[in-house]
């Protein structure tokens, strides 16, 4: 398996609109064994297709704490939300280092096909309902920043592109931030 480099914010491919997979061959299988490893690399809990530079409607989850409950989900679709609404202080594999809260529905039903073509539905509540919506944010290449301020939004890409330069420059490490594993549960 291979760890796949994430694409980071502001990088315009993550604004690209993911399409629906429509072969399910061995190369499928091959990305989603890709993106669990470099999501669990990285480390994270959830990965999109799209912050891989593959924009096909594919998306890695694994909320739990032993991290062996991997669940992928393809062309995904949300069927039903609550009306209730829950803040969570969300942050991104794209956008390391960075976390605020946003609001979304407490509870979703998806509809998706499994690696195999086979559909499924996921009735998601709590952390597994914010990371379903964020990854499939990512699909239609939207990036949690976009739901903050222009004010807070500048502030990030400033950043983003401050630590993109010192990368470069070799004086840190290429991967993903600095991110404790403590934080873990916040990011995807
Ligand atoms: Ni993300």
């Amino acid at each position: 398996m291979t760890i796949l480099s994430i694409l980071r914010y502001p990088d315009k491919r993550l604004h690209k609109t993911a399409v629906p997979v429509t072969v399910f061959d061995d190369r499928l299988k091959k990305l989603v064994a890709d993106m669990a490893e470099t999501m669990y690399d990285a480390p994270g809990v959830g990965l999109a297709a799209s912050q891989v530079d593959e924009h096909i409607q594919l998306i890695v989850i694994d909320v739990s704490e032993t991290q062996k409950a991997l669940q992928v989900l393809i062309n995904p679709e949300i069927v039903w939300m609550s009306e209730e609404k829950t803040v969570y202080d969300e942050g991104c594999l794209s956008v390391p280092g960075i976390y605020d809260g946003v609001e979304r529905p407490s509870q979703v039903k998806v509809r998706a096909l499994d690696v195999n073509g086979q559909p499924f539905e996921l009735h998601a509540d709590g952390l597994l309902a914010v990371c379903v919506q964020h990854e499939m944010d990512h699909l239609k290449g939207i990036v949690f920043v976009e739901y903050l301020s222009p004010l807070k939004r500048n502030r990030i890409k400033t950043r983003m592109l401050k630590e993109e330069r010192e990368l470069q420059r070799g004086g840190k490490t290429g991967k993903g931030g600095t991110v404790a594993p403590s934080a873990r549960r916040g990011n995807a």
